[in-house]
This record gives structure tokens, sequence and C-alpha cells, in this order.
């Protein structure tokens, strides 16, 4: 894997090495019981379903400022203007800017995600109690590795264009690889932090339609990170049928810590500070206009259904995501019930919507 960085990932604040002190207690099984065959099939097809990244088109020219230039001279100068609502009328050259830095600060934040499931997926190849979470863990570790390599060669050689961690991503990822329950590093990463993921590659993946190396990358990556997020399903049913009530609800405190986190960096501050437009203004919008907010509602689509089936969709965290408009994710597949779990059909729409030049109808964003 050799390739050009002509894109160094800028330094955090934290520095260029950040540690974290967990409290790990790692586990040997020497039952090797090897009975949960969900987990061991999972295990199977991960094995068979590997891939490299060497097989991708590398030599592919990208250019999305070329991409997005031609969306706009076929009108999609005003229509940014009219489905976005921003505070004041960009012009195409603000529009560009804009997306291009959107899309590299998305896939800057999956990056570093990535290096995040990296860490917290070796973590629970030690803690997990079952042999057979531990084969899948492990696999998955190397699933992680590859990521990380595929998201850092596309942004350091391709893209041009990129972005630190963002303190609540950051924040997040701390405190899954400090908790000391095993559980809560699958809850956190495998359910919330890689079931956010799952939804927001299938909006990458329309969203950069035209650009054929980042949907090939997306469609491959997709596939993984299906898997994993049933890997988290699957254990975790397993644990919190028998969990007590107050055991409960500390994960229920932690589901709705994590949500605020990863809304928080949906709001995408760092990159409106970058184009040196007021976070004062630019915050405030990205937080309300209708399409936004909708766009950040989709990417808890796979989250929903996962909680439901987990029995975390109790009153509190109903009361919560209620009020962020959630609740419509209920009835939805679980990552059990359908591993790939389709984009909603809404969230289709809105984007076709924003694709296809028809600015007219707001949709579902305007909930
Ligand atoms: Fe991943
Ligand atoms: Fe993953």
């Amino acid at each position: 894997m050799h390739y050009p960085q002509n894109n160094p990932l800028p330094i955090p604040a934290i520095g260029e090495y950040q540690k974290v002190k967990g409290t790990l207690e790692s586990v040997f099984d020497w039952h090797y019981e090897l009975k949960r065959s969900k987990l061991l099939d999972l295990y199977e097809k991960g094995k068979a379903n590997t891939w490299n990244a060497t097989e991708l088109a590398w030599d592919t020219e990208v250019d999305i400022e070329k991409m997005v230039s031609q969306r706009q001279m076929m009108g999609g100068g005003t229509m940014i203007n009219q489905l976005l609502a921003p505070p004041r009328p960009l012009d195409d050259r603000e529009a560009l800017t804009l997306n291009l830095n959107m899309n590299a600060f998305m896939l800057s934040q999956f990056l570093h995600g990535e290096q995040g499931a990296l860490l917290a997926t070796a973590k629970i190849v030690d803690t997990v109690p079952w042999a057979e979470a531990k084969f899948y863990a492990a696999n998955q570790v190397a699933d992680e590795a590859r990521h990380v390599e595929v998201y850092h060669r596309y942004l350091t050689e391709k893209l041009g264009v990129s972005y630190e961690i963002h303190p609540s991503l950051g924040a997040l990822l701390g405190v899954i690889m400090t908790d000391s329950r095993w559980d809560v590093t699958y809850l956190g990463m495998q359910i919330m932090v890689e079931g956010l993921a799952l939804a927001a590659f299938g909006l990458q993946k329309m969203m950069m339609a035209e650009e054929p190396l980042i949907v090939d990358i997306t469609t491959r990556i997709m596939a993984d990170e299906s898997r994993h997020v049933a890997f988290g399903v699957i254990t975790l049913e397993e644990v919190y049928r028998d969990m007590s009530a107050s055991e409960l609800r500390e994960r229920e405190d932690f589901v709705m810590e994590a949500t605020h986190l990863m809304r928080e960096r949906l709001l995408m501050q760092p990159v409106f500070e970058r184009l040196g437009w007021d976070p004062e203004i630019w915050v405030p919008w990205a937080a309300n206009t209708p399409f936004m907010k909708g766009f950040r509602q989709m990417l808890f689509s796979k989250i929903v259904p996962n909680l439901k089936r987990l029995g975390l969709l109790t009153p509190r965290v109903r009361e919560m995501y209620a009020g962020l408009d959630l609740l419509r994710f209920e009835h939805m597949k679980d990552s059990v019930e359908d591993p790939d779990m389709p984009a909603p059909q809404e969230l289709v729409q809105l984007l076709m919507q924003f694709l296809a030049n028809r600015p007219g109808e707001p949709g579902v964003a305007a909930k």
C-alpha cells in the first residue's frame, strides 16, 4: 500500500498521538462451546467476503469541483439556495466551496470513526467472553484496518481537502474506549457509531453518484459495516435480555449521551470556521434548516430499529427521540431481520429531489 500523501490530514489540537486509559479486563474462553450459530455464520461470511484495497481503481481521476460545477451548470446553484435556504444567498463559487468542504468533512470523520472502530473492536476481542464473538471481532478488526487505509488514501491522494477529528466524535470514541463494561463498547461502536455510519454511507453514495471511485469504496465498506452492526445486535440482544432494570438504565443514559454527541458533530461547525463564515450564524442554520434537519434525522434510520430490538427504546429514550422526530424509523427492519437495511424510501426521495434539481417540494425535511 504505497500512495502519495498529497494532502496530509491536519493534526488536532490534542497532538499527533492521543492516549486514553481504560480498565480492560481480558477474558479467556476455555470452554470453546462455539454454539452461537448466528455469530459463527457471520464469521464465515466475513471471511468469505473480504476484499483488498488494491482491487480499487485508484487511477480514477477524482475531481469533485468539476462534478459540482457540472451540476451547477444544470441549474444547481439556484437549487442550493432554494433547498438549503442559507442565511444569505450563496453564489456558485460559495455553494461549490461549501459542498466540497462538507464532503471532505464527512469523509474525514468517516476515516476517524474507522480508526475508532479498529481500536474498539480490538478491545472487544479481549473483553467479550465468548470465543465465537472473539472470532468475529478479530475478523472485523481486519475490516477496519482496511477501511482506515482506503479512506486515508482517498483523502490524502485524491481529494485534496481534509479535516481533523471533530471534538464530539473524539469525546464519544474516548468514552467507548475507556468504559470498562464490554457491552458498552459494542453499544457505542457497533450500534451507535457504525449504525450512523451505515446510513451516512448510503447518503454519501447517492450524493456522489457521479464519482465512481468513492461509490465503489462506499459499496464495499457498507457491505462490511452491515455485518458489523448485525454483530452488535446479535451479541447484545442475548446480554440485554437478562439485564436488570438498573443496569439497563445505565445503557439508556449512554445511548442518550451518544445521541447528543453524534448530533453535535453533524452541525459541521469546523466547516464554517474554515470557510471564515460566522459559526454563530451558520451553526444555528445547520441546526434548523429543513433539508439539513431531514438529512441528520435519516442518519438515525439504522440506529432506531436496532435499539428497539435490544429493548433500549425505553420511555426515556423514546421521549428524547420523539423530540428529535426519530421515532418514525422504529418500524423499519432491524439489522438481524435485514442486515442490508436498505435506505428508507423518504431518504431516497429527499436525495433524488436534490440531485434531480427539483427544489420545489421540501418533502420530508419540512417536518
Ligand atoms: Fe469500518
Ligand atoms: Fe465497522
